[in-house]
């Protein structure tokens, strides 16, 4: 970056930490997003970890770095405070895999499966849902149900994994990251043998022949506790770009090695779009009544099974 962009970012950083304590905001900016908007953030992590230390905070406003289904997260388990989300055109296109009139359909398609959504999801299909998980806790969470079959959704990746710790029937949704889907097992493969003392890390989204050659599968949330404990020196980190921008800042003395693809969503989200959103009030996150309630009972249920959702 020249020296006159680093000066813009500078100010650009000085005024939004100002709105910040003027709106009594809390700013949530997650792992993947761009390396400037980590100085902004009063919490930088996975998506629901960041909507849950949202909740416990009392700030007035909440604004989002990340995209829309977390900011309705946020909204969900933070009805009374004001959500922004500072690029409404961030969404995701797994997420947006998973519509109302499809999990309808698929409910009626299947009426004795138990639905569990992960937290990748819009507010109105977790609100039709029985129950959420992350992908941290997607195998305890099925495995906590009744019910021996189950839609799964919106992943096919994370699904088919689950499928594979589990004895109930999985019925896979159709969805992807496209962001984690086209990584490459082969390439991959080519890239441990460069690197034969690292350890790959990789998130469940991916395809599953690459999960079988990696030796930690997690949740961006998981993946810092794991480089920290493990005793390698260096990984592999198959996932979104920023994720190894934020690892490196995290254990500073390990080395980490990206084998990723960018989420043009993730990247959307910018300082100007963030002080415009606090100094106008843009992008504000609405939600209906029952569809808060709904997707709250959703989500409570899988805390109340699982403490384990990063
Ligand atoms: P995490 O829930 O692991 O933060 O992942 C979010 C995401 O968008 C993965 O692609
Ligand atoms: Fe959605 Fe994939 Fe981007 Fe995550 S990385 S926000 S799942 S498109």
């Amino acid at each position: 970056m020249s020296q006159s962009v680093l000066q813009e970012t500078d100010k650009l950083i000085e005024l939004i930490l100002e709105l910040k304590k003027q709106r009594n905001a809390v700013i949530l900016v997650h792992n993947y997003q761009r390396p400037e908007m980590f100085k902004i953030a009063d919490y930088i992590g996975d998506s629901l970890g960041l909507s849950i230390k949202a909740a416990e905070t009392d700030a007035d406003v909440i604004l989002f770095c990340g995209v829309k289904f977390m900011a309705e997260t946020a909204k969900v388990l933070s009805p009374k405070k004001t959500v922004l989300l500072p690029n409404l055109d961030a969404g995701c296109s797994l997420a947006d895999m998973a519509t109302v009139e499809r999990l309808q359909e698929a409910k009626r398609k299947h009426p004795d499966a138990a639905v569990v959504s992960y937290v990748n999801t819009t507010a109105d299909v977790k609100a039709i849902s029985d129950i959420c998980c992350t992908s941290a806790n997607a195998v305890e969470v099925v495995n906590s149900l009744k019910e021996k079959k189950v839609i799964f959704l919106p992943d096919r990746n994370l699904g088919r994994y689950v499928q594979q710790h589990t004895d109930k029937e999985i019925i896979l949704w159709d969805g992807y990251c496209f962001v984690h889907d086209k990584l490459d097992a082969d390439t991959l493969m080519e890239f441990k043998q460069k690197y034969p003392d690292a350890k790959v890390i990789a998130h469940p989204e991916c395809k599953d022949e690459l999960l079988k050659i990696s030796d930690h599968i997690c949740g961006t949330g998981g993946m810092a506790k794991f480089a920290k404990l493990d005793g390698s020196k260096n990984f592999i980190v198959v996932t979104e770009c920023g994720m190894t921008d934020k690892l490196r800042q995290d254990v500073p003395d390990k080395n980490f090695l990206s084998f990723c693809n960018i989420c043009p969503y993730m990247k959307s989200t910018t300082l100007p779009l963030v002080v415009k959103s606090l100094v106008q009030n843009t992008n504000e996150i609405k939600l209906p009544e029952h569809i808060i309630s709904n997707a709250r009972k959703a989500i409570d249920k899988m805390l109340a099974i699982s403490k384990n959702a990063a």
